[in-house]
């Protein structure tokens, strides 16, 4: 059976590593994308604290369309450089937002969001498959280690694409 252990690291470097050997773990033998994303999605969303949405947006060519994710229902398409997934998308750089109040291009699916982080998501080839978005009900929930960490994931999730 399929089964993740309980997260006992209480520093963020040591509970991202942790998270990463689960999720080098979910992946063994699997390539396909939606079935690793969807149990990417769930092992962040039930292993983090403070978090009211995990999931990611895949571009279509076109624009960004909602993936697999935990949480409520969501916004289904975003515009490159619309939002704060569509500027991680465009800019192909992390967004940390520590306080979505403050900032003028986020996009309010839930309106319990206070801050969030996305990842783009770039493929070998230089080509983009979406981002990774991560939303807290907390103001500042995320810091640099939480940068650090997802990007770090990010990049496990996306060496199983290539396997
Ligand atoms: N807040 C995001 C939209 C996606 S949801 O939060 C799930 C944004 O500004 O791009």
């Amino acid at each position: 059976m399929l089964h993740t252990q309980a997260i006992s690291a209480t520093d963020k470097p040591t509970l991202y590593a942790e998270l990463a050997q689960q999720a080098r773990g979910l992946f063994v033998g699997e390539r396909n994308l939606i079935a690793n994303a969807a149990n990417f999605s769930a092992l962040i969303y039930h292993a983090l604290p403070q978090l009211n949405w995990a999931g990611f947006y895949l571009f279509d060519g076109t624009e960004l369309v909602v993936g697999p994710f935990q949480g409520k229902p969501a916004c289904i398409r975003i515009a490159l450089g619309r939002g704060v997934c569509g500027t991680a998308a465009q800019q192909r750089q992390t967004q940390l937002v520590r306080d979505v109040s403050t900032h003028p291009n986020h996009i309010y699916c839930d309106a319990a969001s206070q801050s969030e982080i996305v990842v783009p998501l770039i493929h070998a080839d230089g080509s983009l498959l979406g981002v990774w978005d991560v939303d807290s009900p907390v103001t500042d929930r995320f810091d640099d280690d939480d940068r650090t960490g997802m990007e770090a994931l990010c990049a496990v999730f996306m060496e199983t694409l290539r396997a």
